[in-house]
């Protein structure tokens, strides 16, 4: 780790460790494990340096663009020719059904415009006492174990995010249901939703034997959502007819501008489960790594802490979007292309793939000063503006995340509280590395010693 101080800077300069790529591009199947355990070793470090490179798999070309304008041309120009991609429907679709992650054309616009009003910041507002509730009971909770030792702050940032995604939904605690949320998710990601061989092979309208068991997961996991639903409402008390008080109302009382038209039951369920599962990993691997980089930085955890008084809190901010430029939750964006298109004087073809990565993109040479640097002075107001292309830990164009402004509040908000009850630091030495399957998550949990502040 290299922590020497440049000249001009404040405090040490940090150097997260990361895992060193291959020195070449990987030959098809090594291609193809690394996506299994960790895409983050699929690129050489020549990708780093490139705007455009391909490669061939499976009879496809498979683009990666690193090129702000280009990203902006496959986001934004010509967002209609891209796609989400197969494996990306068949791993996803049994958990979302058909909300509105893995929906496409009217059926996507329909729902896109009927939720926006959800997620506006006006509406994420309604919601920061249900994340500000949840973060310091997860803070108190914390006390008796960090008075006895090391804990894992992964897993306790994991049941946080998923409480606050299971409050600001459905206005109640995740006491009742957690337990088994959690089990559907761990069982699910561990063996389901990585992508197999035949996965990539075989094409999406056949069944393969991961296909059935995913189809039988989807039938318990359906009626797990609905009962969920079910004593929700039954549990309603009638005190707050008429006003909303959570992401389910919003979401009934969504009507679509265009035909008045609201979501079915289902409909209804599948934008439940999307949200819930969207919003809490992500948000889980985006506190870890900020609390794994503050424990690295002890200046800049010592700011945030300061800041965990007020009410406006921009270098906290500031850390966050710092910490998802170096740890972007959302690895890659991955797209079809439905019809041709040229890429820097290259042909698409229909069907190739194309993909942003976000790591890729964040740690590219040409586009950032220290790339690997942690420092969250980039994202101040008054620095540079950070080139719009460049930086998408949220996506960008017509599909970018709709719960961006709700997940900037409750990151920036559960930070600055945890950062706020403890001092944050790690209990051994061995270096936290990044592995991507999905998610950026970290290769280990690692243990913390946590300090009540005073
Ligand atoms: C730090 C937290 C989060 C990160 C980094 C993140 C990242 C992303 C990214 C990169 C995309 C675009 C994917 C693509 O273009 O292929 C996306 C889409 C989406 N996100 Fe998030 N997200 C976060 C939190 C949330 C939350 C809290 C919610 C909901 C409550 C949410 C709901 C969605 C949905 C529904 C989409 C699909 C939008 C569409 O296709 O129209 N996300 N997210």
């Amino acid at each position: 780790m290299d922590m020497q101080a440049p000249p001009g800077h404040g405090s040490a300069r940090l150097v997260p460790p990361v895992p060193a790529p291959p020195e070449q591009e990987l030959p098809t199947l090594r291609f193809i494990a690394a996506m299994r355990v960790n895409g983050i070793l699929c690129w050489p470090a020549s990708a780093y340096d490139a705007p455009l490179r391909r490669r061939r798999l499976f009879g496809r070309t498979r683009f990666t663009v690193s090129d702000p304008d280009l990203v902006r041309h496959v986001l934004v120009d010509n967002a209609a020719n891209y796609a989400r991609t197969p494996i990306t429907i068949r791993l996803l679709r049994p958990m979302l059904g058909d909300g509105l992650l893995i929906s496409e054309g009217t059926a996507w616009r329909h729902q896109r415009r009927t939720l926006a009003p959800a997620f506006t910041p006006r509406a994420v507002e309604t919601l920061v006492p249900h994340i500000l509730s949840a973060s310091d009971e997860a803070a108190a909770a914390l006390e008796g174990p960090a008075a006895r030792g090391p804990v894992d702050l992964f897993a306790a940032l994991q049941r946080l995010a998923l409480e606050i995604a299971g409050r600001t939904m459905f206005s109640v605690g995740m006491a009742r249901h957690g337990d088994r949320l959690r089990s559907f998710l761990e069982a699910y990601a561990a063996r389901l939703g990585r992508p197999h061989l035949t996965d990539l092979l075989v094409p999406l309208r056949f069944a393969t034997p991961l296909d059935r068991a995913r189809a039988r997961f989807r039938r318990d996991w359906v009626a797990f959502l609905d009962q969920v639903i079910a004593d929700r409402d039954q549990g309603q008390d009638g005190r707050h007819q008429g006003e909303a008080r959570d992401l389910l109302d919003l979401l009934r009382a969504a009507r679509d501008p265009e035909t008045g038209r609201g979501f079915s039951h289902e409909e209804l369920r599948d934008q439940v489960a999307t949200m819930i599962l969207a919003g809490h990993e992500t948000t889980a691997v985006t506190l870890l790594w900020a609390c794994t980089l503050l424990a690295l930085a002890p200046e800049t955890q010592a700011a945030v802490a300061a800041e965990s008084g007020h009410v406006e809190k921009p270098f906290t901010r500031a850390v966050i979007e710092e910490t998802m430029r170096l740890y972007p939750p959302a690895f890659v964006l991955a797209r079809r292309a439905l019809g041709s298109d040229r890429l820097a004087g290259e042909t698409v073809r229909p069907g190739d793939s194309v993909t942003i990565s976000p790591w890729l993109l964040h740690r590219h040479r040409g586009l950032w000063r220290d790339p690997d640097a942690f420092d969250p002075a980039r994202f101040l107001p008054g620095a540079p503006p950070v080139p719009r292309f460049a930086y998408l830990p949220f996506g960008a164009g017509p599909r970018v995340c709709i719960g961006a402004a709700f997940a900037l509040t409750e990151a920036t908000l559960a930070l600055s509280r945890i950062v706020g009850h403890f001092r944050i630091e790690r209990a051994d030495a061995r270096p936290v590395l990044p592995a991507a399957v999905v998610t950026t998550q970290p290769d280990h949990a690692p243990a913390f010693r946590l300090t009540r502040r005073m």
